[in-house]
């Protein structure tokens, strides 16, 4: 049985920050943090696994290479340990990308570090960086690892959202219940939310549609939709439709001459 306790933050002042706000929750325990936008196949036993092998340490930090460090936070190792974190570097030293799981064992020096950078208000892009935080950490002697985190997939961008989807349901049974299905065509693999409507379209492959939308004379792929949309006369791949949004398109009239070529 967990006791589970949420706390608001109740501004977007970064992930830092978010630390800070759970710090009277936190107290002096040792943490493990793992941001809400990661799936991790791996499972956290398997972090933990490696946080323990990796023996005395100040904290550990979970990474994998990455295609564009300059999207992530980046860490530079030297022997054993970590030498620099940088958060989304201009010009990356390694390709070695802060994944979003943390062990933290020190975890009064960090909430101290924090509390410093928000009474001095160091941010950085805006924000009080997790990243900036952990750095402080290295910067005044305290010895921080990494371990390895395969099978990661980020939802935190637009294309690793779309990647994920696609990697996702390639490994989905074929199990949705359309509510209505009229006139349409499903390619599969698609994941179909409950009491969706699809009338006279052409969903999937790699199409997800959370419940309670409507979608009409569409052909959708390699989208994500999110629920409660509306969405008709429009072909969409690769794209990204949140929650209660209407996407309508307009069916065109042609009259072209003989020998024309368009695109649209
Ligand atoms: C956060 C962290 C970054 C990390 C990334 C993982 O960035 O600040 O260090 O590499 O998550 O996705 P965000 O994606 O919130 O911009």
């Amino acid at each position: 049985m967990f006791n589970i306790t949420y706390v608001d933050q109740e501004e977007q002042l970064g992930l830092g920050h978010s630390i800070y706000v759970a710090a009277d929750e936190i107290r002096d325990s040792d943490i493990m943090i793992a941001l809400g936008d990661m799936i991790f196949k791996a499972g956290y036993s398997e972090f933990c696994r490696h946080y323990l092998t990796n023996g005395e340490c100040a904290a550990s930090i979970g990474v994998r290479e990455v295609d564009d460090p300059k999207k992530y936070g980046i860490v530079e190792i030297e022997g054993n340990y970590i030498k620099k974190l940088e958060e989304k570097p201009t010009r990356p030293k390694s390709n070695l990308g802060i994944a979003g799981v943390y062990f933290i064992k020190e975890t009064t020096v960090l909430l101290s570090i924090l509390d410093e950078m928000i009474k001095k208000n160091i941010r950085t892009r805006g924000e009080y960086q997790l990243t900036d935080a952990l750095q402080e950490m290295v910067k005044s002697g305290y010895r921080l690892k990494t371990f390895p985190v395969s099978s990661w997939y980020d939802c935190g961008h637009p294309e690793s959202l779309l990647e994920t989807n696609r990697v996702l349901l390639d490994e989905k049974e074929n199990i949705d219940n359309v509510e209505v299905l009229k006139d349409s065509v499903i390619i599969q693999p698609v994941a179909i939310g409950e009491n969706v409507t699809i009338i006279n379209s052409v969903i999937g492959p790699h199409a997800s549609i959370a419940s309670d939308s409507y979608i009409e004379s569409s052909i959708i792929s390699d989208s994500v939709i999110g629920s409660r949309s509306h969405i008709s006369k429009v072909n969409l791949q690769r794209s990204i439709v949140g929650d209660d949004a209407s996407v309508h398109g307009k069916h065109n009239s042609l009259n072209i001459g003989d020998l024309s070529s368009i695109e649209f």
